[in-house]
């Protein structure tokens, strides 16, 4: 191929502005037929599908049999005019003139006909490339910038929270322990705690970062390492993050349903159920989800947690996302405040999903006095001597502040419609599954 010609590289997403014009492609074989004159090769570069026609009289011997050569997934660069032709995919099609081709795919382990969910989880490195992947990957990232952008227009600055941490946030049993040098550490299980301090120096913060479980659950909504995004706003109230947390979910179903269309159709979204979401949510005190289920006739004793049925019962009654409030503080993180109007009872939130998605955010009020806080920490059987810092927060200059954590694949999960997040990243870590 002459490379001395220089023949601007386009991005296929944008091939309509060319019409008419000769551009390279680079990208890999998806698709390859042959009528014997003319040969059909549909290349994918990641923004879209071009079908490339070549004529055997319209291009040299030896590169009419290096594209009869070419397999699935072969790297090409190919060089061509465009026209417009509505039957092709993105309704313009390249008629080749030269390529280049880069690299020839072995036989390819992924093909159009059904694979196993084991088999396509060993080949996640090249599942990837499935249109339908592809698109969740996509739809990861719009919701990834519609937390950010949402969060940076509400005053709250971006802070980044450690990995590696020497004590537990979200309880002792998930703790996953690594060497530090000579001492143990633990990968964090959420940036909470780091983020109090931060915003009594900044007032409203975010931290957005990955976290780890020692999940020894194996469900549909349980990963163990998710990404989380936790803002912690000082002088706010269990109130004020609940209306928060309404703007947040609000602003990102809007940015999904306005740029996300074609991937929604992609992975078969029903999106009439994303667009008849509508604030304000639903709310529910704790005692009164709990008399619910004991109305549906369900086994669940007052002062425990919502299994997952806990929470597709009482999350499918709306078609907007439900708040469930005031959490039994046996439940809950040491660091939740007391309800002043009961004592056993927590400042807490979680919001449920719709469609039986179950929770996605959790958050709360964070705890005020000192004694209550050092009283909590030994009733959790975390050592007083990590939280000292911590602490120190209640020490000096100590304000009332609440945030929440949101996780990345579970809204994922909802806002495309999955039935297990383990699609919902891109290389997921699960009970069974390490590799690759
Ligand atoms: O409810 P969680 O455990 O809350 C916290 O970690 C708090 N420190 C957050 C805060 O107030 N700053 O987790 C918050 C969210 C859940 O609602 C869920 O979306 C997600 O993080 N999450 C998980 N996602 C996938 N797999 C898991 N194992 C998850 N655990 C939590
Ligand atoms: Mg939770």
């Amino acid at each position: 191929m002459d490379t001395a010609v220089s023949t601007p590289w386009i991005r296929i997403a944008d091939a309509s502005a060319h019409v008419g014009a000769v551009v390279e492609i680079r990208g890999w074989v998806s698709h390859h037929r042959s009528s014997g004159k003319i040969q059909f090769l549909v290349v994918r570069d990641g923004s879209g599908l071009m079908q490339c026609v070549a004529g055997v009289r319209d291009v040299s011997p030896e590169l009419w049999e290096a594209l009869a050569s070419v397999t699935q997934e072969s790297a090409v660069i190919v060089r061509g005019s465009l026209r417009a032709d509505p039957r092709a995919p993105g309704a313009v099609e390249m008629g080749i003139q030269d390529a280049r081709v880069v690299s020839i795919a072995e036989a390819y382990p992924i093909s159009p006909k059904e694979h196993g969910t084991d088999y396509l989880m060993d080949h996640r490195h090249l599942w990837l490339r499935v249109p339908r992947q592809q698109a969740l990957l996509r739809i990861r990232a719009q919701i990834i910038t519609a937390f950010r952008e949402f969060m940076d227009g509400e005053g709250f600055t971006l802070v980044d929270a450690p990995i590696f941490t020497p004590s537990a946030c979200e309880g002792t049993t998930t703790l996953f322990e690594t060497q530090y040098f000579d001492d143990k550490a633990y990968l964090s299980q959420s940036g909470q705690l780091y983020m109090e301090a931060a915003a009594m120096a900044l007032g409203r913060v975010y931290c957005f970062g990955p976290a780890f479980r020692a999940e020894k659950s194996k469900t549909r909504r349980h990963l163990i390492e998710f990404w989380m995004m936790e803002p912690e706003w000082a002088w706010a109230t269990l109130e004020d993050v609940i209306a928060l947390e309404e703007r947040l979910l609000m602003a990102t179903i809007g940015r999904v349903l306005d740029r996300c269309a074609e991937d929604l159709k992609i992975v078969e979204r029903d999106t009439s159920k994303l667009e008849r979401v509508t604030a304000p949510f639903p709310r529910m005190h704790y005692n009164d989800a709990v008399k619910i289920l004991h109305d549906k006739g369900m086994t669940f004793e007052w002062g425990s947690d919502f299994g997952a049925p806990d929470e597709t019962e009482l999350s499918s009654r709306h078609d907007s996302p439900l708040f469930v409030t005031n959490y039994p503080a046996a439940v809950k993180a040491f660091y939740m405040e007391p309800d002043p109007n009961d004592t056993r009872l927590s400042l807490s939130c979680d919001c449920l999903a719709p469609e039986g998605y179950g929770e996605i955010i959790g958050g709360g009020q964070r705890m005020a006095s000192l004694d209550l806080l050092a009283r909590r920490i030994d009733e959790h059987g975390l050592p007083q001597s990590a939280f000292e810092w911590y602490k120190d927060l209640r020490r000096y200059g100590s304000v009332p502040h609440s945030g929440f954590g949101i996780g990345v694949e579970r809204t994922l999960a909802w806002l495309a419609g999955l039935d297990h997040v383990r699609e919902t990243i891109p290389f997921p870590r699960m009970l069974y599954r390490l590799s690759p």
